[in-house]
C-alpha cells in the first residue's frame, strides 16, 4: 500500500491546488494518512508571498526530516518549488520531488518516476496552456468548494513573485467551470468560490468568449448553489457589470474584496498596479452606490521602497474614507526576481512596523464602528461550525462577516445532529472589532 501526506500553505489556490492532488494521488492508489510519520510519501506545497513564508519552507523540510524517519520521500510543491527549482535539492538532499503548479496535470507521471528509483524528480516549466483540471479533486469541506477559473498572472506588480511562480494567465472555458459548480451543487454543495489571482482578467477561451461578470452571473443562476464567492479581483480589470450582476441577483454574495496595496498613486505607480486612487476610488463608488450594501476589504503594502510619511498619510486617509470592513496589511518584504528588488530607498524595519502598528490601529477602530452598526439588523448565515470553548454556532454573512449565535433550542450539536451546512437567520446583538455575535431567530 501507497501512503502520503500533504501539508499546505498560502492561499487559497494553493489550498484548492492541494484538494486536486489529494484526488490525483487517490486515483493513482496511494492512501492518504494524518502525520508524516505514518507516510512512505510526505508532500509539501510552499508559499513564497513574503521572505517569511519562505524561510519557513526550509525549516519545515528539515523538521519533517528527523520527525518523519529515515526511507521516506520527500516532495516540494508550489510556488517556492517552481521559484527555487533544482536549488532545493542542494538545500534540503532528502528531497526527490520539486513540482511548481503549472506541472500538477503531469503528477501520475512524475510520481512514476519516483517509483522507479529516480531521486531528482522535477516538473518546473511554466511553458503551458493547460489548466489542472481534474475530476478527482477531495474536497476539505462538504458545503463550501473551491472552483479555479483562472491559473497564473499576466499583471507584474514590481513587489510579486506570483507571475514567476504561478507562470502566464491560463482561463478555464465556461463550459468547464459550469461543468464543475452543477455537479458540486447536485453534490449537495451550497456555496462555491470562483478562485484565481486575478478572476477578473477570466477570458473563456471557447468561442462563447464569457468574460468574468458574466460567469459569475451564470454560476449564481445554478439551482442549488446559494452563495458565490470569488477572490481575488484586480482593481485595473474590475468592471461595473460584476457590481450590477451582485445587484441583480442575491445569491452573488455582496462582497468584494479589492485590493489597493497604497492610497498614494506616485505609490501605485512604483508598484506597477495600473491604476490611480482616483480610478480605484470610482470603483469605490460603484460599489457604495449599489442597491446592496457591498462588503470592501482590501489588501494594504507598508514600507514599500521610496514610500515617504506623506505617501503613508494617503494611504491612511483612504482607508479612513473608504471604511474597509476589514483588511490584510503587510510590511513589505523583498522578492527574488522582482522589479522593487532594485529599487533604491528600501525602508527600515522598524519603520515599517511603525506604520504597520499604527494603520492597524485606526482599521481596527474602523471595524469597531462598522460592526456596531450592525447590531439589531438580522443577517443571513451559512453555519460553518461549532465553538465548544464559547458553546456558540459560527455563521458566515453573505458580507464574509463572522457572525456567531446561540440556538434555544438546538444548543449544541449532538446525537450526529448539527446545524453546520444550514441557513439561518441571526438577530445580531453584539459587535467587536472582527466578529458579530447574536441569537438564531424562529425561523424554522
Ligand atoms: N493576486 C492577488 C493577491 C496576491 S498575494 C492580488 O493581486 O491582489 C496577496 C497579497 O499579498 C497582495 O495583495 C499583497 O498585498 C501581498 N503581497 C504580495 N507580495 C508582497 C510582498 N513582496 N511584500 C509584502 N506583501 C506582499
Ligand atoms: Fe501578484 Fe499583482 Fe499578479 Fe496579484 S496581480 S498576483 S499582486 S502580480
Ligand atoms: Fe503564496 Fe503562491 Fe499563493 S506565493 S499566496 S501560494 S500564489
Amino acid at each position: 500500500m501507497k501512503t502520503f501526506y500533504i501539508e499546505t500553505f498560502g492561499c487559497q489556490m494553493n489550498a484548492h491546488d492541494s484538494e486536486k492532488v489529494v484526488g490525483t494521488l487517490l486515483a493513482e492508489g496511494y492512501t492518504q494518512v494524518d502525520t508524516p510519520e505514518a507516510a512512505q510519501l510526505v508532500l509539501y506545497n510552499t508559499c513564497s508571498i513574503r521572505d517569511k513564508a519562505e524561510q519557513k519552507v526550509f525549516h519545515r523540510l528539515q523538521q519533517f526530516k528527523r520527525e518523519a524517519g529515515h526511507g521516506k520521500l520527500f516532495g516540494v510543491l508550489g510556488c517556492v518549488a517552481q521559484q527555487e527549482g533544482e536549488r532545493i535539492f542542494e538545500r534540503a538532499p532528502h528531497v526527490s520531488l520539486v513540482a511548481g503548479s503549472a506541472s500538477y496535470t503531469k503528477l501520475p507521471e512524475l510520481l512514476v518516476q519516483l517509483e522507479t528509483g529516480n531521486r531528482r524528480v522535477t516538473g518546473l516549466s511554466l511553458d503551458t496552456e493547460a489548466t489542472f483540471d481534474t475530476p478527482y479533486t477531495r474536497r476539505d469541506n462538504p458545503h463550501r468548494a473551491y472552483i479555479t477559473i483562472i491559473e497564473g498572472c499576466d499583471k507584474s506588480c514590481a513587489y510579486c513573485v506570483v507571475p514567476f511562480t504561478r507562470g502566464p494567465e491560463r482561463s478555464r472555458t465556461s463550459e468547464s467551470v459550469m461543468r464543475e459548480a452543477r455537479s458540486l451543487a447536485e453534490l449537495g454543495y451550497t456555496e462555491i468560490q470562483l478562485l484565481g489571482q486575478n478572476v477578473n482578467s477570466y477570458r473563456d477561451p471557447s468561442p462563447e468568449a464569457w468574460d468574468f461578470a458574466t460567469l459569475l452571473a451564470k454560476t449564481g443562476e445554478i439551482p442549488g448553489i446559494r452563495r458565490v464567492r470569488f477572490t481575488t479581483s484586480h482593481p485595473r480589470d474590475f468592471v461595473k457589470a460584476i457590481v450590477d450582476a451582485i445587484d441583480a441577483n442575491p445569491a452573488l454574495c455582496n462582497h468584494v474584496h479589492l485590493p489597493v496595496q497604497s492610497g498614494s498613486t506616485e505609490v501605485l505607480r512604483r508598484m506597477q498596479r495600473l491604476y490611480t486612487r482616483d480610478e480605484y476610488m470610482r470603483r469605490i463608488e460603484w460599489m457604495k452606490k449599489a442597491k446592496r450594501d457591498i462588503a470592501i476589504t482590501t489588501d494594504i503594502i507598508v514600507g514599500f521602497p521610496g514610500e515617504t510619511e506623506d505617501d503613508f498619510q494617503k494611504t491612511v486617509r483612504m482607508c479612513e474614507e473608504v471604511e474597509y470592513e476589514s483588511m490584510f496589511i503587510f510590511k513589505y518584504s523583498k522578492r527574488p526576481n522582482t522589479p522593487a528588488l532594485q529599487y533604491q530607498d528600501h525602508i527600515p524595519e522598524e519603520e515599517k512596523t511603525r506604520r504597520f502598528l499604527i494603520l492597524q490601529e485606526r482599521q481596527r477602530a474602523i471595524q469597531i464602528r462598522r460592526n456596531a452598526s450592525y447590531v439589531g439588523r438580522t443577517e443571513e448565515v451559512h453555519v460553518e461550525g461549532f465553538n465548544v470553548a464559547t458553546q456558540q454556532w459560527i455563521g458566515r454573512t453573505s458580507q464574509h462577516k463572522t457572525l456567531n449565535f446561540t440556538d434555544a433550542d438546538f444548543p449544541t450539536p449532538s446525537e450526529g445532529r448539527t446545524l453546520v451546512g444550514q441557513y439561518t437567520d441571526v438577530l445580531v446583538k453584539r459587535s467587536g472589532p472582527n466578529s458579530l455575535a447574536g441569537e438564531r431567530m424562529e425561523n424554522r
